[in-house]
């Protein structure tokens, strides 16, 4: 019977390449475009850069957005114009990408790792405060997948500890909790428009923030330290050039015409899949109705019960899975801390105080997500028809029988 299953040579459950990115001949002809005016680069054309910036500060409901080169140096202007100091501690969850962490060191600063919670995988609100000391400078809450963290709380924690919050909304493009676009909550919010984004442009990122103050120092920082009515040779702050160019912009602008619809579908076949797969023992999908009114989906995730499918270890579902033709992934294979980045404390010239220590840390809910249970959908599956949804189902389901038999 297993050789039913396409990884051992049996039909594939879906047969069809999943397109990315996706795009049409407008976005090749606004890059064309851009190519044939020779305005490259910025601040060449830094009108147009601000005109996207506005259309994107107006569609996240902040006064104020910034443009540069990729999401993590969006990350870490914003952690920077904060006013962290060398020593700083961060809070951050230790289920994200690698950037929420490398920024806070790159700042000379501390990552403290809190927990996720088990339901959203997202950082779980209820065990921040018995991490904060007087060091404790910012919390990093990362919308995981595209999934809101529950604001409110983190925002009343911060208040409480006079801490600044930059939310790390690199999945989170369009999605909103209690009807406010992620990002727009905290201090700062931040975007990644790399290349696997809901959306891209290869590579480029954004902070957004209603705080006029930030504003002018991540504009500052982003441009080589220059500030407002200085002269170009004039540098005030210990800055970079991190500008986004032209060609950059071209894309982004016309790709944010269809984001809105896109993000549509990926909810509406988001919420369709958890009908779905939460009949099938053993498969469920993660909690909903922690105040997100819209989850981008930019990855759909699913816990995976080994006990219910004959004990397979997660790694070999998931290949069995993409086997099948869904366009799936384990997921991180470790907590962020248990990288040898962490474990070896390999630092190189940044100043992290000598007694800081990951080898003891230990996340027991992002541990069981990244070893046993949590099986990512990846973005390009879920921009699909609702057949794909129900496919995914039936591939799952096909897999469950053959190794139970
Ligand atoms: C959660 C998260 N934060 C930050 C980043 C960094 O964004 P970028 O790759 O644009 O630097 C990523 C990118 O994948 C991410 O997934």
């Amino acid at each position: 019977m297993k050789k039913n299953l396409a990884i051992n040579g049996g039909p594939k459950t879906i047969d069809r390449n999943f397109p990315w990115p996706v795009f049409d001949e407008t976005d090749v002809n606004a890059v064309a475009d851009v190519v044939r005016s020779g305005q490259w680069g910025n601040p060449d054309c830094a009108d147009l850069v601000k005109a996207f910036e506005d259309e994107f500060a107006a569609f996240c409901g902040t006064k104020y957005a910034l443009t540069c080169v990729n999401g993590s140096v969006a990350l870490r202007l914003a952690l920077i114009a904060c006013g962290v100091r060398p020593g700083d501690e961060v809070i951050i969850p230790p289920y994200t990408f690698i950037a929420t962490s490398t920024i806070v060191l790159e700042a000379n600063c501390v990552p403290v790792f809190v927990d996720i919670d088990p339901d959203t995988y997202n950082l779980d609100p209820s065990k921040i405060e018995a991490v904060i000391t007087k060091r404790t400078k910012a919390i990093i809450p990362v919308h995981f997948a595209g999934q809101a963290c529950e604001m409110d709380k983190i925002m009343a924690i911060a208040k409480k500890h006079n801490l600044k919050v930059i939310e790390d909304a690199c999945h989170g493009h369009g999605a909103e909790y209690k009807g406010k676009k992620l990002g727009s909550i905290g201090d700062a919010g931040c975007f990644s428009f790399q290349s696997s984004k809901n959306l891209n442009c290869g590579e480029g990122g954004m902070v957004i923030t209603n705080d006029e103050k930030l504003y002018d120092m991540i504009n500052s920082l982003r441009n080589v330290g220059r500030v407002k009515g200085g002269q170009w040779y004039e540098h005030h702050y210990l800055g970079c050039n991190y500008r986004i160019t032209q060609l950059q912009i071209a894309l982004l602008s016309n790709q944010m015409k269809k984001l809105k619809e896109e993000t549509n579908r990926r909810f509406n076949n988001g919420n369709y899949l958890n009908s779905l797969l939460e009949k099938i023992d053993g498969i469920k999908p993660l909690s909903r109705g922690k105040g997100e009114t819209i989850h981008s989906y930019h990855i759909y995730i699913f816990k995976y019960d080994k006990s219910k499918f004959n004990n397979l270890p997660k790694p070999e579902f998931a290949r069995m899975l993409a086997a099948e033709g869904v366009p799936c992934f384990m997921g991180y294979p470790q907590p962020l801390y248990k990288q040898p980045l962490f474990q070896k404390k390999n630092f190189m010239c940044y100043a992290i105080p000598e007694d800081v220590d990951y080898t003891k840390v230990c996340c027991p809910v992002t541990e069981k997500a990244c070893y046993e249970e949590a099986v990512w959908i990846m973005q390009t599956g879920m921009l699909g028809p609702k057949e794909d949804m129900e496919k995914y189902a039936e591939a799952i389901i096909k897999i469950q029988k053959a190794v139970r038999e």
